[in-house]
């Protein structure tokens, strides 16, 4: 069951483009994270980049590099823009992912002594001292590493007349398969499934389409209401570059989005290890079958991506890319797809409560969508995946995931699917547990969460002592301007 068309007509022209797409046919990408330095110089930066920012509207032609620009609550401010309207954002952007309860919520703070994730680690966008500010995120795709180098240097951000100066250049290196698809490093079809948005998509990869208020400010939400939306006093915006609003307000927040990013280093030799150790047959022989199975239970889809709740014994290539499917009516058990998978946790699709299996469940569901829209980064260990050949590599450079995701409510969407779901020792009524690939190990009370149960008939299989497999090395929360707020932003003085 779809949504109807939003009442409501999306301003395609005005949503930056990453709403839309990931750029996925531009192969090459960096994420530039930015330090406003001299104000006035960054806002005419903006001034003279805006009509150049890619839009929803615009079929990205994959030989034509562009971009999509975010800026952190700390750089609207560095930008100059009056506190009351900074005041207006949700409490999560002003906060800031770093906020200490926020941190403990997300598993980056956990109850280890001194936690790997913890903010004060991180490589950027932490807490550690003298770390440099994150105000801009830019965002460039291009068709080759050579396009992207001309494209930065183009927009000249790095110039010193910019106003802008680089705190770190997020690089990424996108894993093509022979298949015609994308992997993580662990070797995984990536990419497969993804909120459509109504009004927008068309192809809804097998799911319901998701009311556009999800994931763009302005529109109908899941709720059939309009999510909040930050603002500014009339009497701020007397070009009149964005749209009136109640209470003598203008919509700052209309058409735009919000984007959560998080640098997720993945120890992709250790995972196969422990992999190999506990799938071994009695005698101490490497059972490779086993290995892979185990593997796929814990991301609830097989290397090819054919999900397990349709393929639970074998990986089957010809459902690589298949997304009709959900878990409470073929599967209520966890037989064929563990309860606690990856996928089953992050889009637990039609199980959850108050009636699973039905369209009530479908649409709580449909409140805790996200739109990934990340790419890897770091050389693979194995170019052709196999866990042999990463058995034997040295795990060496830091490879990983740069998370990105679109939504419009950071705390009911990204964070409730962090919290609640990926780190929630008992979710679909589990102990002890947490996300298999990337769940913290310990919660903040000291509890251990290092299990994995895989259920079958007549008995589970119940590994423990899973070690930790994926790093946070930065992060932070961005707000995705309409390109009318873009416009504003340009403009204004301080
Ligand atoms: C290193 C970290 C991660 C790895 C290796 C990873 C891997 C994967 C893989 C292999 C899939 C299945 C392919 C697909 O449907 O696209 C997937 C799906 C998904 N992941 Fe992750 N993921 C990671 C982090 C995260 C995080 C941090 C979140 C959210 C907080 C997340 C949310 C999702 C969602 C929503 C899906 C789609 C589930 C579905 O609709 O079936 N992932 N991930």
């Amino acid at each position: 069951m779809s949504p109807p068309e939003p009442a409501m007509k999306l301003e395609l022209f005005d949503i930056q483009g990453i709403v839309g797409r990931g750029y996925g046919k531009h192969s090459s990408a960096a994420y530039l994270l930015l330090e406003v330095e001299a104000p006035a110089l960054a806002r005419r930066w903006l001034a003279e980049k805006v009509e150049r920012v890619h839009t929803c509207e615009q079929t990205p032609d994959p030989d034509v590099p562009c971009f999509n620009i975010a800026f952190t609550h700390a750089g609207l401010e560095a930008l100059g823009l009056d506190a009351e309207a900074l005041n207006t954002f949700p409490s999560e952007l002003k906060e800031g992912m770093t906020e200490p309860q926020r941190s403990r919520a997300l598993g980056d703070e956990s109850g280890a002594a001194d936690p790997e994730s913890s903010p004060r680690h991180w490589d950027w966008g932490g807490t550690a001292a003298g770390q440099r500010p994150v105000h801009l995120m830019l965002m460039v795709f291009a068709p080759s590493e050579a396009d992207l180098a001309t494209t930065i240097a183009e927009l000249s951000v790095l110039l010193r007349p910019g106003g802008l100066t680089l705190v770190r250049r997020l690089h990424t290196a996108l894993l093509a398969d022979r298949e015609g698809g994308v992997r993580e490093h662990f070797g995984f079809r990536d990419a497969i499934s993804q909120p459509g948005i109504a009004g927008l998509h068309r192809t809804t990869s097998g799911q319901p389409l998701v009311p556009a208020g999800e994931f763009i400010l302005g529109y109908e939400n899941a709720y059939g209401l309009l999510t909040e939306c930050p603002r500014v006093h009339h009497s701020l915006d007397p070009d009149r570059l964005l749209p009136p609003a109640e209470f003598g307000t203008h919509d700052l927040g209309r058409n735009g989005s919000y984007l959560v990013v998080r640098q997720l280093g993945q120890r992709v030799r250790a995972f196969w290890q422990f992999l190999d150790a506990v799938s071994r047959d009695p005698d101490g022989v490497a059972n490779p079958q086993r290995r892979v199975a185990l593997a796929a239970r814990m991301v609830g889809r097989w290397p090819s991506g054919a999900p397990l709740v349709e393929s639970p014994i074998e990986d089957d290539p010809t459902r690589a890319t298949d997304n009709s499917f959900g878990f409470h009516q073929s599967d209520p058990q966890g037989l064929r797809c563990p309860l606690g998978a990856h996928i089953r946790r992050s889009n637990p699709r039609d199980s959850l409560d108050p009636a699973p299996g039905t369209a009530a469940s479908l649409a709580v569901n449909a409140t805790h969508r996200l739109l990934r829209r990340g790419r890897t980064y770091g050389p693979p260990l194995s170019t052709t995946f196999d866990p042999d050949e990463i058995l034997r590599a040295d795990e060496g450079d830091e490879r990983g995931i740069h998370f990105i995701c679109v939504n419009a409510n950071i705390t009911r969407q990204f964070e409730f699917v962090q919290r609640s779901w990926i780190n929630n020792s008992q979710f679909d009524g589990l102990l002890d547990e947490t996300d298999p690939l990337l769940g913290t190990r310990r919660l903040p009370t000291g509890r251990t969460t290092d299990t994995f149960s895989v259920p079958g008939c007549p008995v589970r299989q119940r590994i423990s002592g899973l070690p930790t497999f994926v790093v946070v090395r930065g992060g932070a929360y961005f707000f995705l301007p309409s390109i009318s707020a873009i416009r504003y932003l340009a403009s204004l003085n301080s």
